[in-house]
C-alpha cells in the first residue's frame, strides 16, 4: 500500500461499528461484564479489547494502530501529551543506576525532565553535541542504556546522523529513543534508521488544528511495547477520548497538510535568505544548510518549522518586528493550520558544545495561509524592525 492510502485506511474498521467510517468515541471509565468468567478473562489480557477506560479503548487503539502503521513500528501507546510520551518512555526504559545520552539540542522540557526527574530516579544524563555521529562511542559508559535523539532539534534544526548513532548504541547494547515530531510519521521512518522507540508529540502535525494535547509512543518490538505499556498503565497515563478522536481525525489529512506546510515553509525560508536583515536561515531542506546532506539522505520531506538569525540589533527591534505581524500569531507549539512565531534563545541551556549566534533567533511555524500573505507580513515586520533599530 502506498503512503497516502495508508494515511486514509490505517486503523479503520467500519465492519466492527455498523459500517461507520470513523470509530465511535468511547467515553468510558467502567466496563461491565455479563458474567464473572468474562470479567476474569478480560483481566488476563488488559491491553486488548476494553477492560477499563484507562487501559485503552477501540478509539485509542485505532489511533495507535494508524500511527504505528505509518511509523513502521510494532505497536504504539497513546498518552495525554507529547511530553507525557517522552517522560513515559524514558521512565519505562530506564532504572536507577542507568546512564542516558541526550542530544544537547533536545526540546527544553525534555532536558528538564532528565535533569530533575530522571536524576531523582537515580538516572544520570550526559548531553552530546548533535553533530557527533559515530563519535558518540566515546561518551558511552558501562551504565549507558539509552540514547535519546531529536533530529533536527526544534529550535536550532541541527541534524543528527541517526543510523550512525544507532549502530554504536546497538553494538553496546543500548536503546535508541527518538523524538520524531519534526520528521512526522511521513518524512522520517525511524525503524528503518535504527530507532527502537519513536515518539510523536501528536499535539503538532497529527492533531494539526491546535485544539488537543496528545502523544504517541511507537515501539519496534513486543518486549519494548509491553514494557512501555505496562509502565504507563501502572502510572495511570492514558489519553482522553476526545483528544484521541481529534488525533485520528487530524491524521487523515496529514499528507495534504504537510505538502503545503513544506512548500510554503521552503518558500518563506528561501525568501528570508535574500533579506539583508537576516544572517542565516536554519532549515535543513535548504541546500547549503549544515544538515542538508543528512536530511537529503534520511528524510523525504520537511515540515514548515524552521528558524532564522537576524543581524545583531536591540531586543526592542525584535519586539517591534513581532508585534507588527498580522498573520503570524505569537504562540508556542507548532503543527496547526495557523502560522506561529516566537523569539528563541537556544544557546542558553547547551552544555556539550556552545551553540552560538551573533544576533537574535526567531522561529517560524509556517501554517496553511497563502505564503505570499505571510511574506507580506514579514516585510511589514522588517520595516518595523528597521524603524526601531
Ligand atoms: C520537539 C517537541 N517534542 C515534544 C513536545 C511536547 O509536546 P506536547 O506539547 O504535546 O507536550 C514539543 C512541544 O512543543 C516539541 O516541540
Amino acid at each position: 500500500m502506498k503512503r497516502d492510502t495508508r494515511i486514509v485506511h490505517s486503523g479503520l474498521h467500519p465492519e466492527k461499528q455498523l459500517g461507520a467510517v470513523n470509530p465511535p468515541v468511547y467515553h468510558v471509565s467502567t466496563v461491565t461484564y455479563p458474567t464473572i468468567a468474562a470479567m476474569r478473562a478480560a483481566g488476563h489480557d488488559p491491553f486488548n479489547g476494553m477492560r477499563y477506560g484507562r487501559y485503552g479503548t477501540p478509539t485509542s487503539q485505532a489511533l495507535e494502530e494508524a500511527v504505528c502503521d505509518l511509523e513502521g513500528g510494532y505497536r504504539s501507546v497513546s498518552t495525554a501529551s507529547g511530553l507525557a510520551a517522552i517522560a513515559g518512555a524514558l521512565t519505562a526504559l530506564l532504572k536507577s543506576g542507568d546512564h542516558v545520552l541526550v542530544a544537547d539540542s533536545c526540546y527544553g522540557p525534555t532536558r528538564r525532565f532528565c535533569d530533575e526527574q530522571l536524576k531523582r530516579n537515580g538516572v544520570a544524563s550526559t548531553y552530546y553535541d548533535p553533530s557527533i555521529g559515530a563519535g558518540i562511542a566515546d561518551l558511552f559508559t558501562p551504565e549507558t542504556r539509552l540514547v535519546y535523539v531529536e533530529s533536527p532539534g526544534s529550535l536550532t534544526f541541527e541534524m543528527q546522523d541517526v543510523p550512525a548513532i544507532a549502530a554504536v548504541a546497538h553494538a553496546r547494547g543500548a536503546l535508541v529513543v527518538m523524538d520524531n515530531t519534526w520528521g512526522t510519521p511521513l518524512f522520517f521512518k525511524p525503524f528503518e534508521k535504527g530507532v527502537d522507540v519513536s515518539i510523536q508529540a501528536a499535539t503538532k502535525f497529527i492533531v494539526g488544528h491546535s485544539d488537543a494535547m496528545l502523544g504517541v509512543i511507537t515501539c519496534g518490538n513486543h518486549d519494548l511495547w509491553h514494557a512501555v505499556k505496562t509502565s504507563l498503565a501502572m502510572a495511570g497515563v492514558c489519553a482522553g477520548a476526545d483528544e484521541v478522536y481529534l488525533g485520528l481525525r487530524g491524521l487523515r489529512t496529514i499528507g495534504v497538510r504537510l505538502q503545503q506546510h513544506q512548500a510554503s515553509g521552503i518558500k518563506l525560508a528561501s525568501w528570508l535568505q535574500t533579506r539583508p536583515e537576516v544572517v542565516r536561515v536554519l532549515h535543513p531542506a535548504l541546500p547549503g544548510d549544515p544538515g542538508h546532506a543528512i536530511w537529503k539522505r534520511d528524510f523525504t520531506g520537511a515540515p514548515g518549522l524552521f528558524a532564522f538569525e537576524v543581524k545583531p540589533c536591540p531586543s526592542s527591534s525584535v519586539d517591534a518586528f513581532l508585534d507588527s505581524l498580522e498573520h503570524f500569531s505569537l504562540g508556542y507549539s507548532w503543527g496547526g493550520f495557523e502560522s506561529l512565531i516566537i523569539p528563541a534563545s537556544p544557546g542558553i541551556t547547551r552544555t556539550a558544545k556552545p551553540w552560538e549566534a551573533k544576533g537574535p533567533i526567531i522561529r517560524i511555524h509556517t501554517g496553511l495561509e497563502d505564503p505570499d500573505d505571510l511574506i507580506g507580513d514579514l516585510v511589514r515586520g522588517f520595516e518595523a524592525l528597521r524603524l526601531n533599530s
